[in-house]
């Protein structure tokens, strides 16, 4: 067989790992891979590179993926569906592994009923994928930004400071609360609970006169306002940007420096923002995420190899299992609401 590898939406560290692990079971199961760039568009633009064991050699640990990526959706070009399964014939392509997160696999899911032999890998640093209890590149965004807090945490102190983090996370807040959590914020802020501004005010007020001198606040950039006060009239994302990608997604990112500027205002504190961005994206998976991207992938090889196709590799308590595409983007996975309680004991 021979077998198309490609990775889609945002880049999350591991996903080298896991193209290491799709080449070297499926090399192993006595089939040939061929790498798919950039996503979606690289087979509608039959834009291929060779894998074999050596291109593949040394990936494990870096950040990226040397398959690059795109936020293509083929159901937005002309003819995308069967442009893909032409091309696929085209160039003798059985299968694809398709590595992404709900926009990628949900063009995976419509094309396995379309009749393309597709199986996923869950892929995003939000950890937002249903069906999978977690993704991999989350565990590496969520221990960037603990140690973003707790660096902050000692500037702040030191100069009697509010500092808001702004970390991702468009609908779910996993990497706030999992960071927040870890890097003791005193108030953590989700798009799941929409937030009144007073409320976070009068926390941190509390805080101060009850002998602390500092505070941080852990914000999803995603996180939404109960009032209108200063952001969109419902309440909804602080955007920084009007522009949508393909899949109709808007470029979020801006709600710190605002909340940063109202604490200030309405408290009187001393706040500064920061936005950790793409920082949270980029670099050497930890070893948690290596780990969990080689099982995904290896996996994934097997799937193939059964010929189970339509099918997502998922993380189930310490069990790598199948579900089916349709399932894993039929819903998206929100936060915890328990565990969400569980840092709340630690606000203010
Ligand atoms: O892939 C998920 C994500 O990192 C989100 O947390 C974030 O909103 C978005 O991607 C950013 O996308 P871009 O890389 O296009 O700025």
């Amino acid at each position: 067989m021979k077998i198309g590898v490609l990775t889609g939406g945002g880049d999350c560290p591991g996903l080298n790992a896991v193209i290491r692990a799709v080449v070297r079971k499926s090399l192993q199961n006595g089939h040939e891979v061929i790498g798919i760039r950039e996503g979606w568009r690289g087979i509608l633009e039959k834009n291929f590179m060779k894998l074999d064991r050596d291109s593949i050699s040394g990936i494990l640990h870096r950040g990226g993926t040397i398959l690059g990526t795109s936020r293509t959706n083929i159901y937005k070009e002309k003819d995308g569906e069967a442009r893909v399964k032409a091309n696929m014939a085209e160039n003798g392509i059985d299968a694809i592994v398709a590595i992404g997160g709900e926009d990628t696999l949900g063009i995976a899911s419509k094309l396995s009923k379309a009749g393309v032999k597709v199986v996923g890998v869950p892929k995003t640093i939000d950890n937002d994928l249903n069906a999978t209890d977690y993704t991999f590149g989350f565990d590496t965004a969520v221990n960037v930004a603990t140690e973003a807090i707790d660096r902050l945490h000692t500037t702040a102190e030191a100069h009697n400071r509010v500092i808001v983090v702004e970390v991702m996370g468009r609908h779910a807040g996993w990497i706030a609360v999992h960071s927040g959590m870890a890097g003791g914020a005193d108030m953590i802020l989700v798009p799941e609970k929409p937030f009144n501004i007073e409320e976070v005010c009068d926390v941190l007020t509390k805080r101060h006169s009850s002998g602390k001198n500092f505070s941080i606040v852990v914000v999803s950039e995603g996180a939404k306002l109960q009032t209108d006060d200063i952001a969109d009239k419902d309440g909804s994302f602080v955007l920084s940007s009007m522009k949508t990608d393909s899949f109709g997604h808007v470029r979020l990112g801006g709600i710190g420096n605002i909340l940063a500027e109202e604490i200030e205002k309405r408290t009187g504190f001393e706040t500064r923002a920061t936005v950790l961005g793409h920082i949270q994206r980029g670099g050497s998976p930890t070893a948690f995420d290596r780990v969990l991207a080689t099982r995904f992938g290896v996996f994934a090889a097997e799937l193939v190899e059964k010929g189970k196709f339509g099918y997502m590799a998922a993380l189930k308590g310490n069990e790598i299992v199948a579900v089916s595409l349709e399932q894993a983007v039929g819903e998206l996975k929100t936060i915890d609401m328990d565990l969400y309680k569980v840092a709340e004991t630690f606000f203010g």
